[in-house]
């Protein structure tokens, strides 16, 4: 294609981050936003001027667009993407990338799903994540052995009175896709979840022990009910809505000669020869890059280009996918639980109702 052209992009849902992507791609100069398709959206939100409105799905889809981004809430996830890959569009798609490993292995059979479907786990394209995977690729941590983490934050009680939501499907997914980017593909998990915070019917708290396929081996903690500084979202400035806590931070990284804190970047080893009884030496390294969401855009931008391949494709979302379902099996069965077992078996099931 002629890369003086802009790719034209539409937005399906044009409630919270997707307009929130709008915003940002203004500053990506390859993509220009064309028009949108919410029912319920205001007419003259400032963040949607200049862009057409549809009435249709079929409507936006026909105005020569290369590419959607898709932000309806998470039961239209498969079904619109699926639609829009089917008609040739590449698809950016919000997290979760479907409610269920069933929903997902639907999605899966998607024509193109491989090469034109990215799904939004945009912590991946943090300059502080590329700078950790890239620190680990070179070796220096020395051999990675663990991973621990928590999320924990406190949300108001009126974030579920409209929509009741648990943390797994809507924060920990996240925390799911990182570790597997970091550490390698999640092959057991073991899990306990709680609903002591809020008492409602979806989980709020959620701990599990992972076994990656790797050997490194972790451990995570997820709550929405309790106030910390422990969590991507207040460890971070991605999203204006959620203040950045300057002690904030997520993941430890635990190498045999060094150990990383994730997004803060603070490296721990000690000089060479020395060991527990020695001072540790620190270093907190600094990550150069823009944010999260613009590298994200850009990305997507390489992707309905043909440019590069999804960095979170649909692989990686049955991976993520299948290790939330995992979690929740193994809490119900109090058992330590496959991953592959399990989108096996959703495979095999969906190949007999086909
Ligand atoms: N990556 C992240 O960190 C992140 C952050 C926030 C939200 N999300 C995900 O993005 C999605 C949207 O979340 P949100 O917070 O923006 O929700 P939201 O409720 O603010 O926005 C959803 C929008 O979709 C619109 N909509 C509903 N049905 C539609 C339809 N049939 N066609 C077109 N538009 C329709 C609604 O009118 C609404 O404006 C969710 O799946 C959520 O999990 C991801």
């Amino acid at each position: 294609m002629n890369p003086e052209r802009k790719l034209r992009v539409g937005l399906i849902g044009a409630g919270f981050i997707g307009r929130t992507h709008v915003r940002i791609a203004k500053s990506v100069p390859t993509i220009e936003m064309v028009g949108f398709l919410d029912p319920m959206a205001e007419a003259d939100h400032a963040d949607l001027a200049g862009l057409r409105r549809h009435g249709t799905l079929d409507g936006l889809l026909a105005d020569k667009l290369d590419g959607v981004i898709v932000a309806v809430p998470d039961d239209l996830h498969v079904v619109t993407a699926t639609h829009c890959l089917e008609r040739g569009i590449a698809v950016f798609l919000e997290k979760p990338a479907a409610r269920t490993l069933d929903e997902c292995i639907a999605l899966s059979r998607a024509p193109m799903v491989g090469s034109r479907l990215l799904v939004g786990h945009q912590r991946r394209h943090h300059p502080a994540t590329r700078l950790a995977k890239s620190l680990i690729e070179q070796g220096q941590l020395g051999r990675l052995i663990g991973i621990g983490g928590v999320f924990a934050v406190k949300k108001d009680d009126k974030y579920f009175v409209q929509r009741p939501r648990g943390v797994g499907l809507v924060n920990l997914i996240h925390d799911l896709d990182l570790v597997q980017h970091l550490c390698g593909r999640l092959d057991h998990v073991s899990a306990a979840v709680s609903h002591r915070g809020r008492g409602a019917r979806e989980e709020d708290t959620i701990a599990l022990t992972m076994e990656f396929e790797t050997g490194v081996i972790g451990s995570f903690i997820a709550t929405d009910s309790s106030p910390s500084p422990w969590g991507w979202d207040q460890a971070t400035t991605e999203l204006p809505s959620i203040p950045y806590d300057a002690a904030g931070t997520t993941y430890s990284l635990l190498g045999t000669t060094a150990s990383l804190s994730i997004p803060d970047l603070k490296l721990s080893r000690h000089r060479a020869g020395e060991a527990w009884h020695h001072p540790l030496q620190h270093e907190t390294l600094k990550a150069a890059g823009a944010d999260a969401y613009a590298n994200q855009l850009h990305h997507f931008a390489d992707v309905m280009a043909g440019r590069a391949s999804p960095l979170v494709g649909i692989t990686e979302a049955l991976a993520t996918q299948a290790a939330l379902e995992a979690v929740f099996v193994s809490a119900r069965e109090g058992r330590r639980v496959s991953t592959q077992a399990l989108i096996d078996a959703a495979r095999r099931s969906a190949s007999h109702i086909h």
